[in-house]
């Protein structure tokens, strides 16, 4: 198959880790006979540097004639408090390129190998955690008008309409199909009116597949079950803040944030994939980042962008096998293990693909 990668590396460690990325699909590539036409643009504050806007025109276009955009991660807290609250990169580039991808899976699979660096007991892990959210990405809190500062007032508004959650709905309830068939809604139907629509409407589509179970749950009781019997859930769906809320948290089960793939799919705009983790100034240019969020990234373009599931499976079990292999990066190491550079982890993933 032929196609084209958008591939946009950003700020901090987002180039150290998409390069192996990069590397990893290049070789998936090679194995399979597929050509990839990988190109490059320019965003966050490489961009603002390079041509004076976080997110320039050409890259639009670039992402517009992509089948696919790989992201490594945008903006540079240090910079970005020079800017007003909207210019500021992660908001105008990111939240831009997100528009029309209303639906954001993040994985959330606890490795045995990395068991031990597990926040939880032996007992709670059990033999893994193996979960998926749902997020909505497109409306909310993120989105909703108004929004601003007048004078000593900030407001910003949560708004779902019927249409934005039955199609979430629909997402989370197809992946549950081809899971343990156990979809968890996560809302505050006690308190928000936006929640007891999307309680309504997640009831609506779940008559729609019977062979899915359905239930609900407050966020603020998910918080707690996902660190006190994480092992309950299948798939998560929720709205747009929570599921940022309820991602980071759930990310630390797998031993790392730098761990956590995520893609970002929509209908008939150029889906996005992209690691959970952030820019991470404090370890760029290093030479030390995981770079296996990305390259599981990598993996979720595979699947979801390209429809090539078999590939898509080739890397993860590569990735399963460096670690079970004993590779780890610094974020990974427990006292007395030898940690490996991003490079090392990319190329040894390479090697067992
Ligand atoms: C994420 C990030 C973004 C979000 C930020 C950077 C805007 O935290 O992808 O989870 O809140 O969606
Ligand atoms: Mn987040």
């Amino acid at each position: 198959m032929d196609a084209r990668i958008a591939v946009l590396a950003g700020d901090g460690i987002g180039p150290e880790v998409i390069g192996e990325a990069v590397k990893v699909l290049q070789a998936v590539a090679g194995y399979f006979g597929h050509h990839f036409e990988f190109r490059d643009g320019l965003i966050g504050w490489a961009a603002i540097d390079g041509e004076g806007s976080a997110l320039p025109e050409s890259t639009v276009a670039l992402c517009k004639s992509s089948n696919a955009i790989l992201l490594g991660a945008v903006g540079l807290p240090a910079r970005d408090s020079t800017l007003p609250p909207g210019e500021r990169p992660e908001v105008k580039a990111l939240l831009t390129l997100r528009r029309g991808l209303y639906a954001n899976l993040r994985p959330v699979t606890l490795h045995p190998a990395l068991a031990g660096r597990c926040p939880l007991k032996a007992d709670v892990i059990g033999d893994g955690i193996d979960l998926l959210i749902v997020r909505e990405l497109n409306g909310g809190l993120y989105y909703g008008q108004p929004k601003g500062r007048t004078g000593d007032r900030a407001v910003d508004t949560m708004i779902y309409s019927v249409p934005e959650v039955e199609r979430i709905a629909v997402v989370a309830f197809e992946a549950a199909r081809q899971r343990r068939k156990q979809v968890c809604s996560v809302d505050k139907a006690n308190v928000l009116a936006t929640s007891q629509l999307w309680r309504e409407v997640v009831n609506d589509v779940a008559r729609r597949y019977p062979d899915v179970e359905c239930r609900h749950m407050y966020v603020d009781a998910c918080a707690m079950q996902l660190v006190q019997n994480p092992r309950q859930f299948d798939v998560i769906l929720t709205e747009n803040t929570f599921g940022d809320i309820l991602s980071d948290e759930a990310a630390v089960l797998t031993g790392s944030l730098g761990m956590l793939p995520s893609a970002s799919l929509g209908d008939g705009t150029t889906p996005l994939f992209e690691p959970v983790h952030g820019s991470a100034p404090d370890i760029a240019g290093k030479g030390i980042a995981n770079p296996l969020a990305a390259i599981l990234s990598g993996a979720a373009l595979l699947r979801y962008a390209l429809h090539l599931e078999r590939e898509a499976q080739t890397v993860e079990k590569a990735v399963s096998q460096t670690l079970s292999d004993g590779l780890r990066t610094a974020d990974l190491c427990i006292a007395g293990e030898q940690a490996v550079g991003t490079r090392e982890m990319g190329a040894a993933v390479i090697a067992r693909l």
